[in-house]
């Protein structure tokens, strides 16, 4: 036994192993033919940043500033931070590439590691991957509608299971102003009712104890005034005019005046999906209007939309996968002195585009046999001193336990 201490990876991160990233690359090829059919182009950010991008972005209310930030200096004293969430980059780098001056919207798509300092449990991670899409420059309510037909789109083709769209408002400044006046009068009427950390939540930003989980909290805020009875004109109109065209698309939704997202750049439509087989952590992708947000990172006024989806999440909701077989052929060759010269062989094989194994182990005959079993090879190549000699291979077709002799110079071709 090694004396040396076990290292494993940090709280909170994962390992994804070859079966699940069979899962991740359908994802993947899959949110990049509905993101290129919608227009989208892909970005990539820094993994880090500068820490004031997500102070201003995200806000300094939010848990994610307030507490789960990855930040540390470097080694020119500059403060940095690991990034919790995509859409603060994007807009910086929309600034940044003075992305205004482009046809607009500009729309934007990626896939990203984000870090968060949270309480790790089943779906809920240190270190997430994210699939996100970003629409800037457009204020019209038909991108948010496309925004979420986009990630529709994208759970209909993967068939992620029992999702649901809810989705809710955040109102324009003008609305909210007046309605956040009336909820901290309701709230400071109910002080008593409330614990301390809830207390201090409604000082910061009095929305959020909607998603407080405590029972109190819960009972207060079930009979709180709703922003969505107190939206003005305009936030009205936006809404409606987007529920007409999720309507149009043929997207369901139920509406959720109560939804509320743990970023303080939405504005106007704010949405969730979630998925019943993820448990406790059901919110599968999120997103919203962001019409500030360009503008409070030093850029004009180009209001956005978009949304994240955890691709962890969505590997959760598709459940077990079925590993499909490693390898198509298996090269068994039988004879010690012939694997090194024959290994030129195999290398033709895969350049023919076949997935091919061979042993690297100096395994015998049967144990080679059952290695090839294990892989699931359709296929065993057999080239042993006699077939090297005649110039062919025996090529056994492992479904059938047909063999026959081939020219090695054509097995790619009859396998192929
Ligand atoms: P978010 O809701 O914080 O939004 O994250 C988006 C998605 O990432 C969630 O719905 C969830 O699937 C996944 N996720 C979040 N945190 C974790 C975690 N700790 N472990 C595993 N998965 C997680 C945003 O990040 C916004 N940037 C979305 C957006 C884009 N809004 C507008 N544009």
């Amino acid at each position: 036994m090694s004396q040396h201490r076990r290292i494993s990876a940090p709280k909170g991160t994962r390992d994804v192993l070859p079966a699940e990233h069979l899962v991740r690359s359908r994802i993947l090829e899959t949110a990049k033919r509905v993101f290129d059919e919608a227009a989208f182009g892909q970005i990539t950010t820094p993994t880090f940043e500068d820490t004031e991008l997500f102070s201003r972005g995200v806000g300094t209310s939010t848990d994610i500033v307030r507490k789960e930030m990855y930040t540390f200096d470097d080694a020119g004293g500059r403060s940095l931070t690991l990034r919790p969430e995509g859409t603060a980059a994007v807009a910086r780098a929309y600034v940044q590439h003075g992305m205004s001056k482009l046809p607009q919207p500009v729309k934007l798509w990626y896939v990203a590691p984000m870090f968060r300092h949270e309480a790790p449990q089943s779906g809920r991670y240190r270190e997430h991957w994210q699939v996100g899409a970003e629409a800037i420059g457009s204020q019209d309510p038909l991108l948010d509608a496309e925004s979420i037909a986009v990630l529709a789109e994208l759970y209909r083709r993967l068939e992620v299971p029992d999702v649901r769209l809810r989705i809710g408002s955040m109102g324009d400044e003008e609305s909210r102003g007046p309605y956040r006046a009336l909820l901290l009068e309701y709230l400071e009427a109910r002080r008593t009712d409330l614990p301390e950390d809830a207390i201090a939540r409604m000082s910061q930003n009095p929305l959020r104890l909607f998603d407080h989980k405590d029972r109190d909290v819960i009972a207060v805020m079930a009979e709180a005034p709703l922003l969505a009875d107190h939206l003005g004109p305009a936030a009205s109109e936006h809404q409606g005019r987007v529920f007409e065209a999720l309507l149009a698309l043929g997207v369901d939704y139920e509406v959720d005046p109560r939804l509320v997202r743990g970023l303080d750049y939405y504005t106007h439509t704010v949405f969730e999906f979630t998925c019943d087989r993820l448990g406790a952590q059901s919110g599968i992708g999120g997103g919203g209007r962001y019409d500030r947000l360009v503008a409070d990172l030093g850029g004009p006024d180009s209001p956005g939309v978009g949304f994240g989806s955890g691709i962890e999440r969505i590997t959760l909701a598709l459940g077990d996968f079925d590993p499909s077989p490693a390898v198509d052929c298996y090269v068994a060759i039988p004879d010690d002195g012939l694997r090194a010269e024959l290994l030129a062989f195999v290398t033709d094989l895969r350049r023919s585009g076949l997935r091919v194994e061979t042993d690297l182990r100096g395994r015998s005959m049967k144990a080679m046999m059952r290695h090839a079993a294990s892989l699931g090879a359709r296929w065993v190549v057999i080239v042993g001193p006699q077939e090297h000699e005649e110039g062919v291979a025996s090529v056994r077709d492992m479904e059938s336990g047909e063999q026959r002799a081939v020219p090695l110079a054509r097995v790619a071709e009859v396998l192929g």
